[in-house]
């Protein structure tokens, strides 16, 4: 018999050697308490949380917190039950129409995830035939959609405008073109030059898709995105999103503007086949999403968040994965995985929570340390962040 786990050999050699280092295991961190979006109890310890999608804060705001309750007592713990049967309830309903508010778009398809969203928008809409082309550094759900539909695939270097347009003037003019990019991409928290990028797309007779996970509810003026930011949020077919980070929930979504996009519901397997969101996540999420309309004065706050953080690393002589601050995400490039993960556990004993980020997850190789900041950071926290890093950098020896 073929072990079919033979595969992961590689992988379960490359962690064992790593823990064998005496390392903590950076992959298996138990919260044993939230205190607030930005503090948790890790390992016994009050620990600053700058490893969470919590972009926003909304996991701990009284209305959101509040909504989920009542949909809880009045609807109870779960729909059990497909959107399309017995699974859509009043909440879903108002979530899709806060959504459609949020964006003013026409249309609002809520998922159960947004690794859902993609895997069922791209593969319904690109199929045998039709050609899905995306930037290299792609999020997995994109590249896993791709593969169910059996769309041709077609990848241009990462945030390449004039790749992309090079791809898209090779294929055949009369087939059918979906190109998917990000807002902001989760790595490097770097931004996609949509505005270049959408206008060569629809010279070549491409729809565009762009997932905006890590950009809704911070960047552009009203938090739609990056689409929005460089004024071609009207260019774009389908927009998708999720829940799961700054609204402070789980969950996915596609908004849109197709006029044949209701049919999707019908046709869309990872939307049919699968169970909805409980009430109580689906009135957290359009309670928070209807709040975060308002959230001028967080953006700024958070902007703010990532300039001072972004400047005093790179003073402190960290290496960051882009010259100026573009996103809440500012990644920490490492020398390799050992001096990576034995500088994230320093800063786990410094009292701060990061990501450890490395291949395949991570562009060209890359072991990062990848900070995401909180419009609830006080500037008093990010202060005492470049403390903790200074004195972990220094006991690690990335900086001198
Ligand atoms: C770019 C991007 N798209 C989609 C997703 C999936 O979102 P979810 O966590 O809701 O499944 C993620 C999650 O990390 C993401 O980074």
């Amino acid at each position: 018999m073929t072990d079919l786990f033979s595969k992961f050999d590689p992988l379960i050699q490359q962690r064992e050697t790593l823990l064998a280092t005496g390392v903590t295991d950076p992959y298996n961190l138990v919260m044993e308490k939230v205190i607030s979006p930005t503090v948790a109890i890790c390992n016994g310890r009050e620990t600053i949380l700058l490893g969470t999608y919590n972009y926003m804060g909304m996991t701990f705001d009284e209305d959101v917190i509040a909504a989920g309750k009542d949909a809880l007592d009045k609807f109870g713990s779960g729909t059990t039950g497909s959107r399309v049967l017995n699974g859509t309830y009043q909440g879903h309903k108002e979530c899709e129409e806060a959504l459609k508010e949020f964006y003013a778009m026409d249309h609002a398809m809520v998922f159960s995830t947004g690794y859902q969203a993609n895997l069922g928008i791209i593969s319904t809409i690109a199929g045998k035939g039709d050609y899905v082309i995306l930037d290299i550094d792609s999020h997995a759900s994109i590249y896993d959609g791709c593969a169910m539909g059996n769309a041709e695939i077609v990848a241009f270097r990462h945030n390449d405008v004039e790749a992309l347009e090079k791809r898209l003037k090779r294929l055949p003019p009369e087939a059918g073109k979906l190109v998917v990019l990000e807002g902001v991409y989760s790595m490097l928290g770097d931004v996609a030059p949509l505005k270049e990028m959408i206008r060569v797309s629809k010279e070549n007779g491409a729809m565009v898709l762009v997932d905006e996970a890590h950009s809704m509810g911070f960047i552009g003026e009203n938090g739609r995105g990056v689409a929005e930011a460089q004024g071609v949020i009207d260019d774009v077919d389908f927009i998708i999103g999720t829940f799961s980070k700054s609204v402070g929930t789980v969950g996915g979504f596609c908004v849109s503007n197709h006029p044949k996009f209701e049919i999707l519901r019908l046709v869309c397997r990872p939307y049919v086949f699968t169970a909805s969101l409980p009430p109580s996540v689906v009135a957290t999420a359009a309670t928070s999403i209807r709040k975060l309309m308002h959230g001028s004065n967080k953006r700024a706050h958070l902007w703010e968040n990532s300039k001072v953080l972004h400047k005093g690393l790179r003073d402190l002589g960290f290496t960051l994965g882009t010259d100026e601050p573009q996103s809440a995400i500012i990644a920490v490039i490492m020398p390799d995985l050992e001096q990576g993960a034995m500088m994230w556990e320093a800063l786990l004993e410094e009292g701060l929570y990061v990501n450890l980020a490395r291949p395949p997850a991570t562009p060209a190789n890359m072991t990062l340390l990848r900070c995401s900041l909180c419009a609830e950071h006080t500037i008093e926290q990010v202060g005492e962040i470049l403390c903790r890093f200074e004195r972990a950098g220094k006991r690690i020896g990335i900086i001198g």
